[in-house]
């Protein structure tokens, strides 16, 4: 196998953390260059990687990621990876953003989201590797998605690509509190969140925005926080069309997922975040009231891996033609 020189910027992160440790594992990458913030003097060490992946965590440098990685992960805020992913795609470095910085295409919907990003000559592609293999295989800018989207996508692509759906699609989400990254703030502090679940930002998420781009349809995303430090679950609920059999529904997961080999779908088993947490997994499962045509899917996966850096990881395994699962399962 090709040895890929990787780049981690933001690895101090949750996310960042999360993918140095996956691709100290992956027998195709070798972490070259694992870059933060200059916010302390001199490098970090990341005492939870000792023994897996023991280098040092350097200020950030573009030139230092452009001279020595063939693809650089950005872990980093929106507006950082708004600068640095251009400046790296220009001196050819191919990059993975796991920000949600470049995953709109529309340009009003940027701006009011992510107001710091450039426009690009060329659009990056949205990095839902189960729909987007053919794009990845030669992008230079891959926007992975943000880990609420997955599962909804996952969940409900099947369906509103065969027809399958009319009417409303109402997305209530739960997730763990790395989702928020690792610097606490009044919401996420333990004290706020232990014993405790809350809505936030209903009706103003900027993920409602990313699911209706890739379903092109308006969907209501109500987002909650669970105490639990890792992992996702959303409960989805849709009206199927009239005349359906179950049949046809499981028929669409089947024709979707057949050759996708970390989406589990299971019609009689709902899935549970405990089964999932650790793993590139997203399992789906669904019940479905034929009388009132009333179906509920439950998508669940774990936020920092297959709702970031496992699927980051699988996106670099199509972009440099791998076997899609090299180092993740
Ligand atoms: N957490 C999730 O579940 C999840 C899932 C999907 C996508 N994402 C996205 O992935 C990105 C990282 O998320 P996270 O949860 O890992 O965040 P995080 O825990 O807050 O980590 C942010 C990282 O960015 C670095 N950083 C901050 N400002 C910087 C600067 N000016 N220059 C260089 N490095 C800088 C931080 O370094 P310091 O230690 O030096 O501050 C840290 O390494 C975010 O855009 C987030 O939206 C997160």
């Amino acid at each position: 196998m090709p040895e890929i020189s990787i780049g981690v910027a933001g690895a101090t992160g949750y996310a960042g953390q999360e993918l140095i440790r996956l691709a100290a594992r992956h027998p195709a990458a070798t972490v070259t260059c694992a870059m933060a913030s200059a916010s302390t003097d001199g490098n970090r060490r990341l005492p939870a990687l000792t023994r897996i992946w023991n280098g040092e965590v350097e200020p950030l440098s573009v030139d230092r990621l452009a001279a020595e990685c063939q693809a650089v992960f950005m872990t980093l805020p929106d507006a950082v990876a708004a600068e640095v992913g251009p400046a790296l795609t220009e001196r050819g470095v191919r990059v993975f953003d796991l920000a949600g910085t470049f995953r709109l295409r529309d340009r009003s919907l940027r701006l009011r989201w992510y107001p710091a990003t450039p426009d690009l000559d060329e659009p990056a592609v949205y990095g839902l590797t189960e729909y987007y293999r053919d794009e990845l295989q030669t992008a230079r800018l891959v926007a992975c998605p943000g880990c609420y989207p997955t599962g909804a996508l996952l969940a409900l692509r099947p369906l509103t690509d065969a027809g399958l759906l009319e009417g409303d699609i109402i997305i209530d989400a739960k997730s763990g509190i790395s989702g928020a990254g690792k610097k606490p703030s009044e919401r996420t502090h333990f004290s706020e969140n232990h014993g405790s679940v809350a809505a936030y930002s209903v009706l103003g998420h900027r993920h409602g925005a990313e699911i209706e781009q890739e379903l092109d349809r308006p969907v209501t995303f109500t987002p909650h926080l669970v105490p639990l430090d890792r992992g996702i679950l959303e409960t989805i609920y849709v009206r199927t069309r009239p005349g359906l059999s179950a049949a046809a529904i499981a028929e669409a997961f089947d024709a979707a997922y057949r050759d996708a080999p970390f989406v589990r779908v299971d019609g009689d088993v709902l899935p549970e975040i405990k089964h999932v947490v650790h793993t590139n997994f997203c399992d789906i499962g669904w019940r479905w009231d034929q009388a009132s045509r009333r179906l509920v899917l439950v998508a669940c996966l774990d936020n920092l891996v297959k709702g970031a850096a496992g699927q980051a990881l699988q996106n670099l395994n199509v972009a440099f033609g791998l076997d899609e699962t090299t180092g993740l399962s």
